[in-house]
């Protein structure tokens, strides 16, 4: 070992430094590397790699976290944004309900004696199952980022100033995105999601399309009440980009690593940052504010929601299936190469027909999760996170009320680098 660190000198030639790095892979896989070497086995710089855990979801039985060495304090969330989000979940479970339309649904609690028809019975269930994850109580982030960024648009610079519908933009934001996460889950054929059973789990594939769609049914509904067309259109941008983002991730491999990382990020985008990206711009539209303004929240939704993927690709290598609530590793598993493995196949060419072949031979899963680990792959990642972060921290002081809420603003991006799930 005294051998290999003092090796790690800058005159070691590329090879030797990849080689050296190898053996302390290999020793920190064995739990023989002391934590204070730890950083040169996988070639972080900027925070520290952490042996935590004596199982990995492939074979192998060794996984690592990236933690940051000095976690931040956590700021507390504006009193008015706290109560809103306190009160989501009643306004989603509301939002469920049936109409007035509805005539054969019962609403929210079916009324004391009430007669069970077979079609009474088929809205009610219905509504069971779509309200199944708004009752986990999940991180609620895309309402938090709408919320913070409507008071951030307000001219009047009162604070507490979110008017009822940007509120409804919070809200079909999060429906919206829980929606896709109920058909994603049939398409990835997951069966865990938070640490419990997926919608499909419990009630199959079928039922879970089905739910899906009554979210995002009722979603629109409150979306419409809003009773502005342009933000319709806008919020409508992103179920058509989540739909594409989807699709771009199912298509076929580009040959060369350029093409394939401005896919990886196009895609990324859609999947991920379009609802970030056109929430924020909904509730500037709804302040009033001009179109500059609207574009610099659209600009910061958007590189908060490619630093929050970013992440929660890097998360996937290094963090722990119980803290993640969903199985760890399961992108590769997937077929899908993600920044770390784009990143790492610069490193390793190797790498190249493993992701053309999406991992499908036996081994390969394997292969590619040791390549991954042994490159420079996941610090590249969370620097191309960290640079998203900052550039959407930058935007914040062209909001016009900035002055009140824009520490709260660079407070969410920033954390995305402190995230462990
Ligand atoms: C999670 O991806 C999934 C998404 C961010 C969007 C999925 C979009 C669709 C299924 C299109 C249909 C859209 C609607 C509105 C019904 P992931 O698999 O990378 O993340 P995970 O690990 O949390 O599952
Ligand atoms: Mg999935």
């Amino acid at each position: 070992m005294d051998f290999l660190k003092r090796c790690n000198g800058s005159t070691l030639c590329y090879f030797t430094k990849r080689c050296q790095r190898a053996c302390f892979s290999a020793l920190a896989y064995k739990g023989l590397l002391p934590e204070s070497m730890m950083d040169l086995a996988y070639g972080s710089t900027s925070h520290t790699v952490r042996r935590i855990a004596p199982q990995i979801p492939s074979r192998r039985s060794c996984t690592t976290t990236l933690i940051q060495e000095q976690p931040k304090s956590k700021r507390e969330l504006p009193q008015f944004v706290q109560q809103h989000l306190d009160r989501l979940q009643l306004e989603v479970t509301g939002a469920l309900a049936g109409t007035a339309n509805d005539v054969i649904s019962f609403g929210v609690h079916r009324p004391a004696g009430a007669v069970e028809t077979p079609s009474n019975k088929i809205s009610f269930e219905l509504q069971e199952m779509a309200k199944y994850y708004f009752s986990q109580g999940g991180k609620l982030y895309r309402p938090t980022v709408a919320l913070l960024m409507a008071a951030s648009c307000s001219h009047d610079r009162m604070l507490e100033t979110v008017s009822e519908n940007q509120y409804k933009i919070a809200v079909v934001s999060e429906m919206i995105h829980t929606a896709s996460l109920v058909h994603d889950d049939v398409i990835d054929e997951s069966d865990t999601r938070r640490n419990r059973p997926t919608v499909n789990a419990l009630w199959g594939n079928k039922m879970a399309v089905l739910v899906g769609d009554y979210i995002l049914a009722k979603a629109t509904q409150l979306l419409c009440s809003i009773g502005n067309a342009q933000v319709v259109s806008i919020m409508a941008q992103i179920i058509e980009d989540l739909v594409k983002g989807e699709f771009m991730q199912m298509g076929v491999r580009d040959s060369s690593s350029e093409a394939r990382f401005l896919h990886y990020m196009q895609k990324t985008y859609k999947k991920t940052a379009s609802l970030f990206a056109n929430s924020c711009k909904s509730v500037a539209v709804l302040a009033g504010c001009n179109e500059n303004i609207q574009r610099t929240a659209f600009e910061y939704g958007k590189n908060l929601g490619m630093a929050f993927q970013l992440i929660d690709d890097l998360l996937d290598f290094v963090a722990q299936s119980a803290t993640l609530g969903k199985p760890a590793g399961a992108d590769l598993k997937l077929g899908l190469a993600t920044a770390p493995v784009l990143f790492a196949a610069r490193e390793y060419p190797e790498l190249d027909r493993l992701i053309l072949r999406r991992f499908s031979e036996s081994n390969d899963v394997q292969k590619a999760w040791d390549f991954v680990l042994n490159s420079d792959g996941l610090r590249q990642t969370r620097q191309l996170a960290r640079q998203h972060c900052e550039e959407a921290a930058r935007l914040i002081a062209f909001l016009p009320n900035s002055a009140h809420f824009g520490e709260h603003l660079t407070d969410l991006a920033m954390s995305q680098l402190d995230r462990e799930h």
